[in-house]
């Protein structure tokens, strides 16, 4: 078994090398480079995360693997190529996309996630592998090899929802930062965090899937007895659009330098959509705010949540909280 895993990982270096050649060395790759040049990828920063180009051809990957010896069957099962329907062999699964390269805690790589060049909607933005014996997306933290060292000097790590934002991250000097692939954050992720640092800081992107997400995370892992603070985005922007906008410094300084507990991230949770002039929304929001303190224990962060809402809302403390009584 270890044996086979071997080939596949062999096989994932081998494939993250062709990638990288095809981008940095040929002309069809110019147009991915160009792509990753106009948002702000360093030819340093492609190299050290090993950012690739695929062909816009149906076999070039397989066919290499083939001359190489390897077992096309493992191959499919590595998720790198694809049976052809009549059988008669192997396609690639990635094709003309620009490819990152996932790697294990151990900086093999295990996997990959291609971004299209097309803003089309009738194609996924990325194509990741599938679930194999190597890569498991519930376990695989990117950049968590590199961040390692990092975090455990400073006890400190960033989460964001999307790679792209870690490499933009590194622009802006940070270096303790790790993403999930897209939305789920699973118990494995968490004990890997928990296992390295004790201070998270979330930091999802300022849509509104983000601010979901950032409220599942934190809520997870407080859990899991892992505290979050949250950074917030303005304007719906993610981080690595706020990186390119307003630059490195201010993202360092106020975004992941100023990020908000879990109860001040609620109160702009639930404010963020509404309008405090407007009465309506101001009992909608006093109501979402108490319904959330009903699951929260801690009655200083009760007490302290209720007197801001109070000021926020010009509603007498004392009114809130007979109001929160009758609720639990
Ligand atoms: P986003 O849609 O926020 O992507 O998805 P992004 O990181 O901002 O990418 P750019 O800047 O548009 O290139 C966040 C994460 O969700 C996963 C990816 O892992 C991505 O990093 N995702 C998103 C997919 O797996 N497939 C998709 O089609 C879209
Ligand atoms: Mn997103
Ligand atoms: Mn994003
Ligand atoms: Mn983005
Ligand atoms: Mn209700």
């Amino acid at each position: 078994k270890s044996g086979e895993f071997q080939q596949m990982r062999e096989a994932h270096e081998l494939a993250a090398n062709f990638y990288s050649h095809l981008l940095l060395n040929t002309v069809e790759g110019e147009k991915a480079l160009q792509y990753l040049e106009q948002r702000g990828f360093s030819r340093e920063h492609i190299e050290k995360y090993g950012i690739g180009w695929s062909l816009d051809d149906r076999e070039v990957l397989s066919q290499l693997l083939q001359r190489k010896k390897y077992d096309m069957k493992e191959m499919e099962r590595a998720g790198l190529c694809i049976m052809k329907n009549d059988g008669t062999g192997y396609f690639d699964r990635f094709r003309g996309r620009i490819m990152f390269p996932l790697h294990d805690d151990n900086g093999n790589v295990v996997g990959f996630s291609g971004r299209t060049l097309s803003t089309s909607k009738d194609e996924a933005k990325y194509l990741n592998s599938p679930e194999t014996p190597i890569f498991e997306k519930s376990r695989l933290l990117y950049n968590f090899h590199n961040a390692r060292l990092n975090v455990r000097k400073t006890g400190k790590v960033i989460l964001f929802e999307g790679f792209m934002d870690t490499i933009a991250a590194e622009r802006a000097g940070i270096m303790n930062s790790v993403a999930v692939m897209g939305t789920s954050l699973s118990d494995t992720h968490i004990t890997k965090l928990k296992r390295i640092a004790n201070q998270l800081i979330i930091c999802c992107d300022g849509d509104n899937a983000g601010w979901e997400a950032a409220k599942r995370f934190a809520n997870l892992t407080a859990q899991k007895g892992l505290d979050a603070q949250i950074a917030l985005l303005p304007s719906k922007l993610d981080p690595d659009e706020y990186i390119s906008t307003y630059g490195g410094e201010s993202f360092v300084e106020k975004v992941i330098g100023n990020p908000h507990t879990y109860m001040s991230f609620i109160l702009a949770f639930y404010k963020r959509s509404k309008n405090l002039t407007h009465e309506n929304d101001v009992l909608q929001y006093i109501h979402e705010v108490l319904e959330e303190l009903a699951q929260k224990v801690s009655p200083i962060e009760r007490d302290l949540m209720l007197r801001q809402l109070s000021t926020e809302t010009g509603v007498s403390a004392q009114a809130l909280q007979e109001q929160f009584i009758k609720k639990v």
